[in-house]
């Protein structure tokens, strides 16, 4: 370990026993943690260890295992609570990203939006901040809005605070955008929305990964992640809402678990959190995300960011280094998310060539078909490093990237 580094890596990656793997004969270089991240034996065991011992459906039975399971699934409410600086109450769990903002569309939309209302968002963002309000317009009326980004990659502010007129009921952002790894000024954004008493929702699922997150600090009304992306199992995401506000919310789904009482005239329903996870939860699954929540905590937040901070640079300076590179996301604030290109390949060639190395990185839109057309592009390289990538394998990249090249005569 070299006194710049935050942590002591190889001992990190021992915990993930994929990278351990050979593709093709040559060791893994997973560089696609921005679209979901491995996982380490400590949340592997934890999902087995519910399975093997403690599995039973939860909030229902009287009998003992179902009382030890709700309380590992609670417990797993409270690890993210606490994760985030939220109320336990305020947790609740969905399938993922896309669902969390789903429900918040569906729902916000139900009570809060009329026809002629419109909502800011923004052209850098994920499909699953974009989609659903678009299906809202479709249904309400109501009016999407679009913030624009300029050539670093960088929300533009002016326009941003010009949009915030008397019909906007909504400004929903990414924290952290998933193509340009643009780090969005929120607390800015909060104050602006606020002022004008507009709630925000942040999409969370790349902020979360890369920085701690306090949402009691940022008084953000909605924020959002999934547990895949940090080093959780698929199948589960997190939807913090101001408790207030969440119950002005109809349910999202209706069914077991969400009801006060049922008759056949009508029905009843909890509070929040438990009104918006109708039927069985994703209980293994909650319990997976405390464990990676457990884990992450244990190495830290901070030194994470720092680590993946150095393989950034190194990445940056070195591809730059090289002709015909073009780095698509250059803002000042900018996490260990890069999307390139090289000049005269097609990107799907340059990642065919990785990938025949052993690395892994993602091509194409991205789920940003929007954002990635403003860039000017039709597809891009994207390379996203992680808590457990080296400064060795960002010099794969490179390497891999000239053999590219070479190949290819660009
Ligand atoms: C910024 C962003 N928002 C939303 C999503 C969707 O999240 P999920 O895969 O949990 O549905 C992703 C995943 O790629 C993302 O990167």
């Amino acid at each position: 370990m070299t006194s710049n580094q935050a942590y002591d890596v190889e001992k990190i990656r021992a915990d993930f026993p994929i990278l351990g793997r050979e593709v093709y004969g040559k060791s893994l270089v997973f560089l696609d943690s921005a679209a979901s991240a491995q996982k380490p034996r400590q949340v592997i065991s934890a999902m087995v260890e519910m399975m093997e011992n403690d599995y039973a459906n939860v909030h229902r039975g009287a009998h003992f295992l179902s009382q030890v399971a709700t309380e590992k699934f609670e417990s797993a409410r409270e690890k993210v609570a606490q994760f985030i600086n939220a109320d336990k109450d305020e947790i609740i769990f969905t399938r993922g990203g896309t669902e969390a903002m789903n429900l918040v569309a569906s729902c916000f939309g139900a009570a809060h939006l009329q026809a002629g209302d419109q909502v800011v968002t923004s052209v850098m963002e994920h499909h699953a901040n974009i989609v659903p309000w678009q299906m809202l317009a479709e249904t309400k009326g109501i009016e999407v809005l679009f913030v624009p980004v300029d050539a670093r990659g960088v929300l533009d502010m002016a326009v941003f605070e010009g949009l915030l007129g008397p019909k906007v009921k909504m400004v929903s952002l990414a924290h952290v955008s998933n193509v340009l790894g643009t780090v969005n000024p929120v607390e800015e954004i909060i104050s602006l929305a606020h002022s004008k008493d507009i709630p925000v929702m942040l999409d969370g699922c790349q902020g979360i990964t890369h920085g701690k997150v306090d949402v009691k600090a940022l008084d953000v009304d909605f924020y959002v992640f999934s547990g895949h992306k940090l080093y959780g199992p698929s199948g589960i995401g997190v939807l913090y809402g101001k408790k207030d506000l969440m119950n002005t919310l109809p349910p999202h789904q209706g069914g077991g678990d969400m009801i006060e009482t049922v008759t056949l005239e009508g029905t009843t329903f909890k509070e929040s959190p438990h009104r918006f996870e109708a039927g069985t939860p994703a209980i293994v699954e909650a319990v997976g995300l405390g464990a990676a929540i457990d884990y992450v905590s244990s190495v830290g937040m901070d030194a994470i960011s720092v680590h993946e901070k150095l393989l950034l640079e190194q990445a940056m300076a070195k591809l730059s280094a090289l002709e015909g590179i073009e780095l698509i996301g250059t803002a000042p604030n900018k996490v260990s998310v890069l999307a390139f290109n090289v000049t005269g390949i097609h990107p799907l060639d340059v990642a065919t060539v990785l990938d025949r190395q052993g690395i892994a990185v993602r091509v194409g839109q991205h789920c940003a078909e929007p954002l990635i057309k403003a860039m000017g592009y039709e597809a891009t390289i994207r390379a996203s490093f992680g808590m457990y990538n080296t400064l060795e394998e960002v010099d794969k990249l490179v390497t891999g990237v000239e053999k590219a090249k070479m190949m290819f005569g660009a």
